[in-house]
């Protein structure tokens, strides 16, 4: 447990002035003199351990803006994690994510606040499951999302996220592929190419409630609603959506087109994180919470930092043939 030690004195309500004014929508004026030492220790951890924090689009805000030296979507913390020098790195996100950081760094130290953080996407298929869909298909290769085991990784020919699958399944050579587990951004995707995808059953248990009718009564209290969704959303939430992408893609989205009215369809601090840079943007905020993203928390993180652990650890074995497969994803080109 954090001790209660830490104190709200001047010097750290001076070094966290920047960051308060960035949550003082999100954090009522008691509760930040909890919060700021915590943050301020945090961060101070951080240069003393040379720890770099890397933090999934859907932390808190103040994690997210708080004390994430780098923020984004799988790809984005995927790519960072495969290239930094700090010497720990502290995964503010779900296990899997810190699994791929440890599988792209085994000699380092990965952190997660909480290893009980886990997914339904991840824990909806195993490495016997893949085993078996290669017996119902031979030849077809196999393309993994990145919310999956180590284990299954392991068994896998390329992975994708959802900022890159369509890449992905393009780049192969083959007409048929294995495409696991996400039914729901497998049916997305299939939509977009003329492989034939070959899908698993799982979904992601926050995307999945989303409905067609919840959009069409957004849109008929909203006027000008800009309706963006999360391919881990059905296709028929999808098609009634005007843009799907990644939560890093969104984001790509308003910068790009400057929306006014906006309903992000995904998990709920989303919407919170875009709203600091878009002040200027309306966020109409129907969404749902992933209970293990929302494991992570500030006390929780420093409590990591301090004890150093707890450390994620990947089987010897499977260290090689997942980063193949990670690897694979990661020289597959942007569009
Ligand atoms: P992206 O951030 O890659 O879009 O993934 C969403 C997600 O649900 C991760 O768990
Ligand atoms: Fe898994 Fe869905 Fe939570 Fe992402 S939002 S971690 S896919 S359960």
């Amino acid at each position: 447990m954090t001790d209660t030690l830490l104190a709200f004195t001047p010097e750290v309500e001076r070094r966290t002035r920047p960051i308060y004014e960035k949550l003082k929508n999100f954090v009522p004026r008691v509760e930040w003199g909890l919060m700021a030492p915590i943050i301020d220790e945090i961060n101070r951890l951080k240069v003393e351990k040379n720890a770099l924090i890397l933090a999934h689009n859907y932390m808190t805000p103040d994690i997210f803006h708080g004390v994430a030296d780098i923020v984004g979507d799988s790809l984005a913390l995927a790519r960072e994690a495969a290239n930094t020098t700090a010497d720990i790195i502290v995964v503010c996100g779900v296990h899997f994510m810190a699994e791929t950081a440890k599988i792209l760094n085994p000699d380092k130290t990965i952190l997660i606040a909480d290893l009980e953080a886990g997914c339904s996407l991840s824990e909806g298929i195993t490495a016997e499951d893949v085993a078996e869909l290669r017996r119902q298909h031979p030849g077809a290769p196999v393309v993994t999302y990145v919310n999956t085991s180590a284990a299954v990784k392991a068994v896998t020919d390329v992975c994708c996220t959802s900022g890159n699958a369509l890449e992905v399944v393009e780049s192969l050579d083959a007409d048929e592929i294995i495409f696991i587990p996400d039914q729901f951004l497998g049916r997305n995707i299939q939509k977009l190419t003329k492989k034939k995808l070959h899908l698993w059953q799982g979904s992601c248990m926050v995307h999945d409630k989303f409905t067609p009718s919840e959009i069409r009564a957004l849109r008929s209290v909203h006027r000008n609603l800009t309706v963006m969704a999360h391919p881990e959303c059905p296709p028929e939430v999808v098609a009634e959506a005007d843009y799907a992408g990644s939560t890093a893609q969104m984001i790509h989205f308003i910068e790009k087109n400057h929306p006014q009215k906006i309903a992000l369809i995904t998990e709920c601090s989303m919407s919170d994180n875009v709203s600091v840079p878009f002040p200027e943007v309306e966020f109409i905020r129907p969404c749902n919470l992933c209970p293990h993203m929302k494991k992570i928390t500030l006390p929780k993180i420093l409590d990591a930092l301090r004890s150093e652990s707890p450390a994620v650890t990947v089987d010897e074995d499977l260290i090689a043939p997942a980063r193949r497969a990670i690897d694979a994803m990661l020289a597959v080109k942007p569009r």
